[in-house]
């Protein structure tokens, strides 16, 4: 699979995302993450996963509530891979609007995960699918779901 930009003719075109699972230490299916009431309406949340990297080399998720959708991305910036923040703390958005890295300050659209502008304009958030459960606990999709936002049941 290729990563890497590519020129054409005097065109740059943007390099291919990978998938999320085949990220290294990606998550298995139904593994469990958070639950709902723990991501107030409007707030960005970081998870960090010890999904067999141990604490050095955690799978870093940011989940995004708006409402009653919930959205997941890997927490790695499309401009160099790195995460937007690697703390809480840290995290730069606009609650329900955008996302911004923290490192070149690309900022992403919260709905999609597109980026608006920076350095990685035209590209996006890897976007990870979730179950959400009746009882408002959230989860890793299974491999066949597609990614993107997910309506809370009710
Ligand atoms: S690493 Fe995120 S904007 Fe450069």
């Amino acid at each position: 699979m290729a990563l890497f930009a590519y020129t054409l003719g005097a065109m740059t075109m943007p390099a291919t995302p990978p998938h999320w699972s085949t990220l290294p230490h990606a998550p298995a299916p139904g593994t469990q993450l958070t639950m709902l009431n723990d991501l107030p309406d409007g707030q960005a949340t970081l998870l960090a996963l010890d999904t067999g990297g141990g604490p050095q080399q955690p799978f870093r998720l940011l989940l995004l509530r708006s409402g009653t959708q919930v959205t997941a991305f890997v927490n790695r910036c499309a401009h160099f891979g790195v995460p937007l923040a690697a703390r809480q703390d840290l995290l730069i958005f606009k609650p329900h609007t955008s996302i911004t890295c923290n490192v070149h300050y690309a900022r992403y659209r919260w709905a999609d995960g597109t980026c608006e502008s920076g350095e990685c304009e035209g590209e996006a958030l890897i976007a990870v699918p979730l179950d959400v459960g009746t009882d408002g606990s959230i989860s890793i999709g299974g491999a066949g779901q597609t990614p993107g936002s997910h309506q809370i049941p009710r």
